[in-house]
């Protein structure tokens, strides 16, 4: 058992309590058992006043005794101040589609004070036609390799946060390659969940199937074994968009090492 302060202070208070219910006692017993010629004489009276006086004392002291103030979480501003001062390599986040690799991603990096890439954002920038329309014309498997190039690309520049397509930690190219040049984190998250937080599908061509949860919920079974070998996980059910990123800071601090 570690003694915290507070621990500390509850075994100070039962000693002090302690000793003031033994001084109660004997003032008792002094009470009780002095013969009544010596209860109304004058020298009798320090024998009962002693142990008074030492109670008195005690209970002053217990109030006077100030109480452990609650420990304070670290501020986001002093938590970054620290991570980007020992962030030697950057962060990856992997994850469903939902999952809030680019809302988390954008908002922590912001808080750090680095830079933010989102991998489908460079791929649509380069190749000049949407997600939907390079599955559409090019295949998954072009779409796949643009991936892997973009992030590997990224993946050597200097510290950063860097938001990738759900699917690209799930080919094992492309994760060896983050997995061994930067920090992966997954985001993880219940398929109820990403679906609440995707909304509009029209985006993403996998979910474009009439059945968006059945498709989620398959794709987290397939996709769970890959997203496993990220660095760290982080479960974002129920938290905004802060909470998320708050908890990724707290994660981050302890995961890299102290200088
Ligand atoms: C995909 C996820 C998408 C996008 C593409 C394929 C996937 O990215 O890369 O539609 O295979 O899960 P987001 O995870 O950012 O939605």
């Amino acid at each position: 058992m570690m003694l915290t302060p507070e621990i500390a202070s509850g075994f100070k208070n039962k000693f002090f309590m302690t000793i003031l219910c033994r001084q109660l006692g004997k003032v008792t017993r002094h009470v009780i058992f002095l013969p009544p010629f010596l209860r109304n004489c004058q020298a009798a009276r320090p024998l009962l006043l002693f142990p008074l006086t030492i109670c008195i004392a005690m209970l002053a002291h217990m109030k006077a005794s100030p109480k452990p103030a609650p420990r304070k979480p670290k501020p986001a501003a002093e938590l970054a101040g620290s991570i980007a001062a020992r962030l030697n390599r950057s962060v990856v986040l992997v994850g469903l589609m939902g999952s809030g690799k680019s809302a988390v991603g954008r908002r922590t990096a912001k808080q750090l004070g680095i830079g933010f890439k989102d991998s489908d954002q460079l791929i649509v920038k380069a190749a000049g036609i949407s997600i939907a329309e390079i599955f559409e014309l090019a295949g998954e498997v072009k779409f796949r390799e643009m991936e892997r190039k973009t992030l590997g690309n990224l993946a050597l520049a200097s510290p950063q946060i860097i938001a990738t397509g759900g699917g690209a930690f799930c080919h094992d190219a492309t994760a060896d390659l983050l997995l061994h040049h930067t920090l992966t984190i997954w985001l993880k998250a219940s398929p109820a969940t990403l679906l609440s937080r995707i909304g509009n599908t029209k985006t993403r061509p996998l979910l474009h199937n009439g059945d968006p949860l059945a498709t989620l919920t398959r794709l987290d079974e397939q996709r769970a074994p890959f997203y496993q070998k990220a660095h760290i996980h982080l479960v974002t059910d129920g938290l905004s968009t802060y909470k998320a990123m708050m908890a990724l800071l707290h994660a981050l601090d302890s995961h890299l090492p102290r200088q």
